[in-house]
């Protein structure tokens, strides 16, 4: 089935935010945000930007009738900065104008005096501080310290990367309108309806039931709205609250890239130890996580990233330990991958560099090590269904990983000015949201007398495709047309208490509950179908909008079907909740069964760089993904190329840089690159590891939102491959992204030569 949006999209028919109709009277709001990255605000003057014409109010931390306070896991975040400010961007207060124009010039008139105090941007210093938000963990199994001693290699070393800007193209953006007795209606860009909701009623000082918060759709998200839409919708929220005006935010790209949190850069310390057949015995890691000036979802990032840390591999003595340091940047949060692409890039440096000492491929140790059914993973999972071996070995017969490595080093040979590289990228992602309270949705299902069906459910559509995964799940249960189905906005007034669209969960939890509403209607309906016909209740069934008893056609359809049950008051609305399974986790001791599935897959790159200039080419990505039994391919090809194209732009472009002073220096899309036509690679070859697929996904077609980032980590080690072609002193760095400039550098880097990172 067509994705349902694609005719929309490519019209611009479909609608986003900012595309609602404006309501008269409407006040625009900008936000004054710090020009500092810490300090104490000794004064702060406001009157000359409120006594601008067209300015009808300035907020700040004293209007807040409710709390004062937007942290969703730590309340460590204020909505309005007061007394002190903890990064450039943070929001200090709300300018409401006529226009938005106005509002930016009444911002310009404000005077604010900050006292400056120490900046730190740099995750190790924050720890030797012991600024952490919160206590470190450790996830452990075996004992690695009392392995080292008899492995025969042991290789230690540093593996850093940066951040990543969600880029999402639509900006973060909320309109809220004042109803009746103190009711207010949010329309928001989030991917956490109820996170927006829960947060308004807190700071408006309301019961949740006075907030209503309703999404249509998102031009991305990314996992950069999962929490962080929250402080625009509630800002706005207030406004209204306060002036009785429909109040509208709509960020400026330069405003939204400075004051949102993004992936979060990590600095780390690794310690492998192999035996002399390549067996990682022992595995020690060291993360620290670059938090920003507050909790956010750091706490829930820096948990995946200890459960993804040995990624593919089965290590039987692993000691992973994370820190959550506190820098004066904007709060990190969110984004694909949520912590697993950072401990993931840990293994896989210390694979490249083991590879390197010991001088086999670093494939070598990778095919090695791969798990199996029945391995225990360090936080206790023990593996079942596993499939990181069947793509490993499908990957080796569909692609024929030798030939293409003879193909790279017979190109290698020939050619002095451009060098090939090649990298192979395992992936393991574990599916639920680790907070395991979190896995469970809803589904509100309305059959109109029509015949026609109308599908709320909690999930919001960013691009992914859920909404055209939900109309198939409705139509499938009902087995009718996908034309009869439409998907309602995403409202928490028709599906309550969320969990926000995210960890690669929303169709299989919302499909789920969806699954539950449609079962539960269609029994009525074959009830009725049976008193109607005057048949055996167990050969009914619904085929093709067709009523068939013991195998035959009835004269009953769809619509008469509906009709019958109509007139015979039978309800044709139901409600479904879904919660998954045999998920827990224990964090007192760190063990558990946390996922409900695992997805697979493995990728080969291959890269050629200009060995003059320092900049490269992907020639092509092949990969075999474990799809389950996919139920929308041309979607979930979507997925696998969004989201390998958003990890390779990771590894190698994106450069996000913030100076010691904490400002964005890649603060605009002239300064901070993110992939393009141009520089994809020239094919990505996907193929479908065939399986039956899992009884927790959804139609046992798998979640694939997330997982494809990940390919893209090959990205670093395939260029790395190539450098170290041309250059046989270049000596490993592992410090992502891999631009072209470092690129250069490392091409001409000469033995003993410390080059700068
Ligand atoms: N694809 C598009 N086009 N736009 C997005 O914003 N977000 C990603 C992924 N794919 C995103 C996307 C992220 S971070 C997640 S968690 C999943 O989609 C969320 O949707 P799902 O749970 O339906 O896979
Ligand atoms: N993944 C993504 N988002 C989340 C998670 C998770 O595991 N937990 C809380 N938010
Ligand atoms: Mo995705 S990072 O879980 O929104």
């Amino acid at each position: 089935m067509k994705n349902i949006d694609s005719i929309g999209h490519v019209t611009g028919r479909s609608l986003y935010l900012d595309d609602l109709p404006t309501i008269q009277g409407t006040l625009f709001g900008v936000v004054f945000d710090s020009p500092k990255a810490h300090g104490k605000i000794k004064s702060a003057d406001y009157s000359k930007a409120e006594d601008f014409p067209g300015v009808v109010r300035i907020l700040t931390s004293k209007d807040i009738p409710g709390e004062n306070q937007i942290g969703g896991i730590i309340p460590d975040e204020p909505l309005f900065a007061d007394g002190e400010v903890h990064f450039m961007g943070q929001p200090i207060a709300f300018i409401l104008a006529d226009t938005e124009t106005i509002a930016y010039k009444a911002k310009k008139l404000i005077e604010m005096e900050i006292e400056e105090l120490p900046v730190i941007t740099d995750p190790r210093e924050a720890r030797a501080k012991d600024q952490l938000i919160f206590p470190p963990r450790t996830f452990q199994v075996g004992d690695p310290e009392s392995v080292f001693d008899s492995c025969d290699y042991v290789i230690e070393g540093e593996a850093d990367n940066e951040g990543q800007e969600h880029l999402y193209i639509e900006t973060q953006g909320a309109y809220s309108v004042p109803m009746e007795n103190g009711h207010v209606r949010i329309s928001s860009s989030t991917q956490g309806p109820t996170a927006v909701q829960r947060t308004a009623a807190r700071v408006l000082g309301v019961p949740m039931h006075k907030v209503e918060v309703d999404v249509i759709r998102l031009g991305g998200g990314f996992g950069g709205k999962e929490d962080q839409a929250t402080p625009w919708g509630v800002m706005t929220a207030l406004a209204a609250q306060l002036t009785k005006r429909p109040v509208k935010l709509a960020m400026h790209r330069m405003d939204d890239m400075r004051m949102t949190g993004k992936r979060h850069p990590y600095r780390s310390d690794f310690k492998i130890g192999l035996s002399k057949d390549l067996k990682i015995l022992a595995y020690e890691a060291t993360f620290h996580q670059n938090a920003g000036a507050a909790a956010d979802l750091s706490p829930a990032v820096m948990e995946r990233t200890l459960f993804h840390a040995t990624n593919s591999y089965f290590i039987p003595n692993v000691k992973a330990t994370a820190y959550s340091c506190r820098t004066n940047l904007p709060p990190n949060t969110a984004f694909r991958g949520f912590g697993g692409p950072q401990g993931m890039f840990v293994i896989e440096s210390a694979i490249a560099k083991a590879a390197e000492e010991i001088g086999v491929k670093p494939r070598e140790i990778q095919k090695a090590n791969l798990l199996n059914d029945g391995d225990e993973m360090p936080y206790g999972q023990i593996m079942d269904q596993c499939l990181a071996k069947n793509s490993w070995d499908s990957l080796e017969s569909s692609f024929d990983i030798k030939k293409l490595e003879a193909e790279v080093e017979a190109f290698n040979s020939e050619n002095s000015d451009f060098k090939k590289g090649i990298a192979i990228q395992p992936i393991c992602f574990g599916i639920s949201f680790t907070n395991t309270m979190m896995n469970n949705a809803r589904a509100l299902v309305h059959v109109y007398s029509d015949g026609s069906v109308g599908v709320s459910t909690g999930a919001v559509e960013m691009g992914q495709g859920v909404n055209t995964k939900m109309v198939q799940v409705a139509a499938d249960a009902f087995s009718i047309d996908p034309s009869r189905v439409k998907l309602e906005t995403t409202n928490t007034t028709r599906v309550a208490n969320t969990s926000p669209s995210a960890a690669s969960a929303t169709s299989d939890l919302n499909g789920k509950a969806l699954q539950i509403a449609c079962n539960k209607i269609l029994d009525r309906l074959k009830e009725v179908a049976v008193k109607k016909l005057g048949v055996d209740a167990s050969t009914i069934e619904l085929k093709d909008e067709k009523v068939i008893s013991a195998g035959t056609e009835s004269d009953l359809d769809w619509k008469s079907l509906i009709q019958e049950a109509f007139v015979s008051r039978v309800s044709l609305t139901e409600n479904g909740h879904y919660s998954t399974p045999i998920i827990h986790f224990d964090k007192s001791k760190e063990k558990g069964h946390p996922f409900a599935y695992h997805v697979y897959g493995a990728a080969i790159l291959t890269v050629t760089i200009d060995c003059i200039r320092g900049r490269y080419d992907f020639d092509s990505v092949k990969l075999v993904h474990d799809f389950g039994k996919s139920m929308n391919l041309p979607v979930d090809h979507g997925q696998i190329e969004g989201g390998l194209v958003q990890g390779i732009g990771w590894m190698t472009m994106e450069e996000l840089l913030y100076d010691k002073e904490g400002k964005l220096m890649s603060n605009a899309l002239s300064t901070y690159k993110i992939p393009d036509i141009y520089s994809v690679p020239k094919e990505i070859a996907i193929k479908h590891l065939e399986t039956e697929g899992h009884e927790a996904a959804i139609q046992k077609s798998k979640a694939v939102g997330e997982p494809p980032l990940m390919y893209g980590l090959g990205a670093y080690f395939a260029i790395q491959n190539a450098v170290k072609a041309f250059n046989p002193d270049y000596q490993l760095k592992f410090h992502a992204p891999f631009t072209p400039e470092k690129v250069l550098m490392g091409l001409y880097e000469k033995v003993g030569e410390v080059v700068p990172d």
